[in-house]
């Protein structure tokens, strides 16, 4: 059965993996499928300025988990990561979401494990649990709530201030929001590829070669990047900063995808990607991010797989602290 041929495929590789034939105009093949099978494609700031620009909707962790819920399309193909495409699976189950390419992972998701979390809650018993969004499915439906990075400071003050806390799986984005409130939540050890990798000395030199540069950064940075930076938000909040900024130059500590979403909307303005401790690693750009082409996309919608597919009672756990979070986040 095609059907078989494809999930061989998929098993083998983790997306479809069929020849293109040269002269395939995929960004038209591609809107052609999406009006054919009535889909959306919903993009994240990290992926590739190509897709980037294919995307029906483009934005943070957020803006994507709202647009997924809303949206009536039957298909939503999901560009950016696993862990964003279960979010819009649990938030809009009766919909066939599909990624590329079923690798692409995050070093923060998979820091934690169905198990090995359950075995750390069990050592809090008064805690409650709050997970970056930025987890496995089975690690939402062991939360009460689930932050992203837009609105975490806003969530964790929702608790009374002697409620014990738990943060997972960020330590860095856990570390960042305990200085800004002053809760001494629990951390667990999870950390971003990307974003710990920024080298504080370099930073540092930059800034004085370019003396009228502001320094805007990611909450998952490590604190002694976040401690020099004038400005912290989520890829939303950097994007709205720099554009509203009197400033022209910027040097810029996250994924180097935001970079083009920046340039698009200020192009007179400089932005300069925040230098890593290694130079020859292209640490900037988010690996599993970066599995995603066009190819795999148009691949994507044409076999409609890989797809994401979640056990019911994870769905129905995991639902509870997303919902929570929407509610929250008004
Ligand atoms: P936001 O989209 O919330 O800014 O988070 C960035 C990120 O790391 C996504 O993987
Ligand atoms: Fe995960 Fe970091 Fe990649 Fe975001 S940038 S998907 S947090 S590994």
């Amino acid at each position: 059965m095609l059907k078989d041929k494809y999930y061989n495929l998929i098993k083998e590789h983790g997306f479809v993996n069929e020849p293109i034939p040269n002269n395939t105009d995929l960004i038209q093949e591609i809107a052609l499928l999406k009006y054919a099978k009535n889909a959306v494609i919903l993009g994240h700031y990290y992926i590739t300025a190509e897709l980037q620009d294919i995307s029906d909707f483009l934005g943070d962790s957020l803006a994507l988990s709202q647009q997924a819920k809303k949206t009536d399309a039957e298909i939503i193909l999901f560009v950016g990561v696993n862990f964003m495409g279960e979010t819009a699976k649990i938030l809009n189950p009766t919909k066939k979401v599909i990624v590329p390419d079923l690798n692409a992972g995050c070093s923060l998701a998979e820091s934690a494990t169905a198990e090995t979390f359950e075995a750390f809650k069990v050592l809090y018993p008064d805690h409650k649990v709050i997970s970056y969004i930025n987890c496995s499915a089975e690690i939402k439906a062991l939360s009460d709530v689930i932050v992203t990075s837009s609105n975490a400071i806003k969530i964790v003050e929702s608790f009374p201030k002697n409620q014990p806390l738990i943060f997972a799986p960020d330590k860095n984005l856990g570390n960042y929001i305990n200085s800004v409130t002053g809760r001494k939540m629990v951390l667990w050890n999870g950390a971003c590829m990307v974003h710990e990798k920024y080298s504080l000395e370099k930073i540092l030199k930059l800034m004085v070669q370019h003396p009228d540069v502001v320094f805007i950064a990611h909450p998952e940075c490590e604190s002694q990047i976040l401690m020099v930076a004038d400005f912290i938000g989520s890829t939303t909040a950097l994007l709205s900063f720099v554009s509203k900024s009197d400033s022209n130059e910027f040097i810029v500590a996250t994924e180097s995808g935001i970079l083009h979403q920046m340039q698009k909307k200020c192009p007179g303005k400089m932005f300069i990607p925040a230098p890593s401790i290694d130079s020859t690693c292209g640490c900037n750009d988010c690996s599993y991010m970066k599995l995603n082409t066009i190819q795999k996309m148009y691949l994507a919608l044409k076999h409609e797989q890989p797809e994401i597919i979640l056990k019911p009672e994870i769905i129905e756990k995991a639902k509870i602290p997303i919902l929570r979070m929407l509610e929250l986040s008004i």
